[in-house]
């Protein structure tokens, strides 16, 4: 696969002094795990940046690390060219982290959260009311001020979370996994406060699991596997490696996947993804009408389809493309 821009010219800058976030081959292990394992990033002022990569990948210990929250092993990291190392004080005005699980306490209302966050940052207790009233009304929590978060669904939670990080007015945000779990409307919300937020100045960093998410929201997208950049990209040259759509087919009999493989293979001349147990395959389609190639040559063969469809690619399709394996193996693992 040749979208990997990591050798493109205008990557990582060894001054770093331009770039919102420069990392030169940061490395965290876990004993004998390396689960960040030389990443580079260049993150410029004012972008979206996108850091895709399936469970275990290693892109929370990286947000963490570069948030100053770990211990950087091994590597140099550069916030708006302040050494993150080094300055780790000065890091934390520059940064504003959001959980993957929203991190505020159970039994204070919203408004308390909001006013405490702020009164731990130093700020004096008549402002941080003020602040606090703002950020309630700019993420629509206002209904909900007085209520204890215990009381609080999923979405609230995370808009909360996020409020609570842009008190001190970051120049640049960390979002980690801002979707995971919302419902589709929740979701578009989250998207949009996103886009609001780098149209007031901000740079954000996020990581997510969904190609969809990154496609909708960044600007550049590296994606990330067992702790090493594997690609880098626009979501559209991200993409345009692995195809517009995916066919996926469900065989009448799963003992046919191999035979199906094969025909897919020999029309295409690329890897479906397959789940042989399920009688299930999955395969990336450069145009969309190729897939009726596809069922003809598998009648022509006499495998007989159950199902078929023509999606959007997931994932699993950038994975195997990217990668050559899929992201069902980790879990596996
Ligand atoms: N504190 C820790 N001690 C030991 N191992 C850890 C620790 N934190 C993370 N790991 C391991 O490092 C690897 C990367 O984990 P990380 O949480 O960064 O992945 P992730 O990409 O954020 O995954 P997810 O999408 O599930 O949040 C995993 O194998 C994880 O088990
Ligand atoms: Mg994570």
């Amino acid at each position: 696969m040749t979208i990997t821009a990591l050798d493109r010219p205008g990557g990582p800058s060894p001054a770093g002094t331009d770039l919102a976030v420069m990392a030169d081959g940061l490395v965290k292990t876990f004993g004998e795990q390396r689960a960040v394992d030389g990443v580079d990033l260049a993150v410029r002022p004012g972008e979206i940046f996108g850091v895709l990569g399936p469970n275990g990948a290693g892109k929370t210990t990286m947000l963490r690390m570069l948030a100053t929250l770990l211990k950087i092993d091994g590597g140099h990291a550069e916030i708006f060219g302040v050494d993150v190392a080094r300055e780790p004080h000065v890091i934390r005005q520059l940064v504003g982290v959001t959980g993957q699980y929203a991190s505020v306490d159970e039994i204070l209302t919203a408004r308390e959260n909001l006013w405490l966050f702020g009164r731990l940052q130093g700020i004096a207790s008549k402002r941080a009311r003020r602040i606090a009233e703002d950020l309630l009304a700019q993420f629509g929590l206002q209904d909900a001020a007085d209520k204890p978060i215990a009381h609080f669904s999923g979405g609230m939670r995370r808009r909360l979370d996020l409020a609570a990080s842009l008190i001190t007015r970051p120049p640049l945000i960390f979002l980690d996994e801002p979707t995971t779990g919302l419902d589709p409307r929740t979701r578009g919300q989250m998207w949009e406060t996103i886009r609001g937020l780098v149209a007031d100045g901000c740079t954000v960093l996020l990581t997510t699991q969904y190609l969809d998410e990154a496609d909708q929201l960044a600007d550049r997208i590296a994606v990330i596997d067992h702790g090493r950049k594997v690609a880098e990209g626009t979501p559209d040259e991200l993409k345009t490696a692995v195809g517009d759509s995916t066919l996926q087919l469900l065989l009448s009999d799963p003992d046919s996947v191999p035979a199906a493989a094969a025909v897919v293979r020999r029309i295409l001349g690329s890897d479906p993804v397959l789940s042989p147990e399920l009688g299930r395959l999955n395969v990336a389609l450069e145009q969309a009408d190729l897939a009726a190639d596809v069922l003809i040559a598998l009648r022509d063969s006499g495998v007989s389809i159950a199902s078929m469809n023509v999606a959007k690619p997931s994932l699993d399709e950038v994975f195997l493309a990217l990668t050559g394996h899929g992201t069902e193996e980790e879990e596996n693992r």
